[in-house]
């Protein structure tokens, strides 16, 4: 190891970033505290060691390629970090989430989603004339360009919400000129505004499509998750009046999805802002990475699970599939690649989920079966070994099942709360200075060089329908 160095790193001394990059201070902190030796053929080579404010170092092997002609294989990044970030920490083996150092369930269940959304956009939390500009701001963005409406009607009836919603909101930027220069900070800005404020919108509004129902727009006086509920829930033929403890439950639900540092979506919105495309196709990139079952649409999956699942006396059969090596069969809702204790999120999903249900006086047999599936999973040695625990998606359909979100909307919920951390994820890389086109390498295992040969001399082969 080499001696301790606690000089800033090359990106802090640089004098100033490239033009249109504004520097964020915070970003810097990453510190250059010994190296680590290779060698491989005779060749050495020494690589920095990089410690942020927190969590593992990293080896910084940028020299690696063209001082070492070597490369690093890590399929499903496991070992690589992506970027510098001073959004979001999760301690995975402690069960920890904080996003710009508060702890997430202090923010669950002491802040709002509008504080979370300034928090993880600004850095800071709001003083009240701050969160009252920024609540105004989101708020007078959140209807759509009329003609958006007549692009939802070309979609069939029957449609996933999901695929609805990368259409739309990827379309968006051909609505919303002004805001797709990305290198000027205040197109930036107003687009992540409008995503922000427009995507309950969009939501609400594939729903209206889906059952036939009209279209019900914003109203200005509600609050965010109170007008997501009047655009979801309400008719033109009756007055529609928000119940505080559904609209304080969906408040705390897209506090615990709001951001989860580089998950695939957030790598996804980076690698597609990366190449320098605007804001609304880079958060239509992150939804369609969302939509996967083992990401996002894990919410999905644990209902249908559940109720494939029926009475508590099956578990023990799903138990047996979910740990045999010849059945793809995955118990939904449990294990994540980062978290290998108790998922922080699931924690006060749980608590949410058994107050929902009594405001409503639901007595929802799948929280049973859930609860007991659990209570059986971490008792059970392979769960336990594995360290697979109940993830943020295990509670979280149960509730919006209650509250009457359809289960083909139960993702578009992830999707509208994680806007948020995109923008944030997004902002963050297009202003730091050590940021270039993600371009991964491969290890090429293809035929290596090959004569053409021409049509007539490669043999008949045998014709296929073409279907
Ligand atoms: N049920 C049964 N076995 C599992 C499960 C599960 N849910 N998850 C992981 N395993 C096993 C897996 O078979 C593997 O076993 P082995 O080492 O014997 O091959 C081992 O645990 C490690 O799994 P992995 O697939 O290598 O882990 P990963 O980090 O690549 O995948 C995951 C993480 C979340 C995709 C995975 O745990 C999973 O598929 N879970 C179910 C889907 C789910 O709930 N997704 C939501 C994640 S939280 C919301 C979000 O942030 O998107």
């Amino acid at each position: 190891m080499a001696k301790k160095s606690s000089a800033p790193t090359k990106t802090a001394q640089k004098s100033a970033p490239p033009s249109g990059k504004a520097k964020l201070a915070d970003l810097t902190h990453v510190q250059v505290e010994g190296s680590a030796e290779l060698s491989y053929n005779g060749k050495k080579i020494a690589l920095p060691v990089m410690h942020g404010t927190a969590g593992q170092p990293a080896l910084d092997i940028r020299p690696l390629l063209p001082q070492f002609g070597m490369m690093t294989y890590d399929p499903g990044f496991g070992s690589t970090a992506n970027c510098r970030s001073a959004i979001t920490f999760i301690d995975g083996d402690k069960g920890i989430l904080r996003h710009r150092g508060y702890e997430i369930a202090d923010l669950a269940e002491r802040g709002d989603f509008m504080e979370v959304c300034y928090l993880l956009l600004h850095g800071e939390l709001p003083t009240p004339i701050e969160k009252a500009e920024f609540e105004q701001m989101i708020i007078y963005h959140t209807m759509l360009h009329e003609q958006v409406y007549p692009m939802m009607e070309g979609y069939r009836r029957d449609a996933h919400p999901m695929a609805v919603m990368v259409g739309i909101v990827g379309g968006l930027s051909a609505f919303y000129h002004d805001s797709l220069d990305i290198a000027d900070p205040e197109q930036r800005m107003l687009a992540s505004h409008r995503l922000i404020a427009k995507m309950p919108t969009i939501a609400a509004m594939s729903h209206k499509y889906s059952i036939g129902q009209p279209y019900v727009y914003p109203q200005n006086h509600l609050r965010y998750a109170e007008n997501f509920l009047q655009m979801t829930f309400s008719v033109p033929a009756e007055p529609y009046i928000v119940n505080p403890v559904l609209a304080r439950a969906l408040d705390r639900i897209l506090i615990l999805h709001a951001d989860h540092e580089q998950n695939a979506s957030t790598s996804t919105v980076r690698l597609a802002g990366s190449s320098g495309a605007n804001t609304y196709a880079c958060i239509a990139a992150g939804i369609a990475t969302l939509w996967g079952p083992l990401h996002g649409g894990a919410n999905e999956a644990v209902l249908q699970m559940l109720a494939e699942i029926g009475p508590k006396k099956n578990i023990p059969n799903v138990i047996k599939r979910a740990k045999d090596k010849n059945d793809d069969y995955r118990l939904m809702g449990f294990g994540h690649r980062v978290y290998k204790n108790y998922d922080p999120r699931a924690q006060v999903m749980k608590k949410t989920c058994e107050e929902v249900l009594k405001e409503l006086g639901i007595n929802d047999p799948m929280l049973e079966t859930a609860m007991e599936l659990e209570r059986i999973a971490l008792s059970d040695d392979y769960f336990v070994e594995k360290k697979l625990y109940p993830n943020v998606d295990f509670y979280s359909g149960i509730i919006l099942r209650a509250m009457g979100f359809p289960t083909k909307m139960f993702t578009m919920l992830f999707a509208v709360a994680r806007t948020a951390g995109w923008i944030a994820q997004w902002k963050e890389m297009i202003e730091d200075s050590e940021q270039r086109i993600g371009r991964p390498r491969q290890i090429y295992v293809g035929e290596t060089s090959r004569k053409y040969v021409p049509l007539n001399q490669r043999g008949a082969g045998k014709l296929r329908a073409v279907r």
